[in-house]
């Protein structure tokens, strides 16, 4: 048989500056109570905002996080980044303070924050991003039910 060179050496042969950046995605769930109220409106607002999930007593969600890192594969690994490295990264800085707490009142990098879903991508972002030192972090989904979700892609640049 003749010889063939790997697949990815042929695709990047075959583009004249080397292949683009290649996104990988690691998916986490949580369970979580949370209520969404500002407590710099009163109750009638808050109850218009968010109607039952203003609720005094809390309500949970089955919460989904599907984080996803941007760059180009490591020549030697293959790996854009190591989607072991990355669970271990989510594990620590989304799923351990967070899993069965309420996002209200038990997790200090969520203190004051009113954890809407956008809310809470915005942070686990920054939880997140300080981690990612291979590639760049491109973006942190959250999905609050299997119907609504939002996507985070990071903070505004300044335009140089
Ligand atoms: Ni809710």
């Amino acid at each position: 048989m003749p010889k063939r060179r790997p697949v990815a050496k042929r695709a990047a042969a075959a583009a004249p500056g080397g292949p683009g950046p290649v996104r990988v995605t690691r998916r986490v769930h949580f369970n979580a109570a949370h209520r969404l109220y500002n407590p710099a409106f009163g109750k009638d607002w808050n109850r218009r905002q968010y109607g039952p999930c203003a609720n005094p007593n809390s309500h949970g969600h089955n919460y989904v996080v599907e984080v996803t890192v941007s760059g180009r594969p490591d020549p030697d690994s293959g790996f854009t980044f190591d989607l072991g490295k990355l669970k271990r990264i989510l594990q620590r800085s989304v799923v351990d303070p967070c899993d069965h707490r309420n996002l209200n009142e038990d997790v200090p990098f969520l203190k004051g924050v009113i954890p809407t879903a956008e809310n809470l991508a915005v942070a686990f972002w920054a939880e997140i991003a300080p981690r990612i030192r291979t590639g760049r972090l491109h973006c942190v989904r959250l999905y609050e039910t299997p119907r609504n979700f939002v996507e985070y892609f990071g903070p505004e640049t300044d335009p140089e």
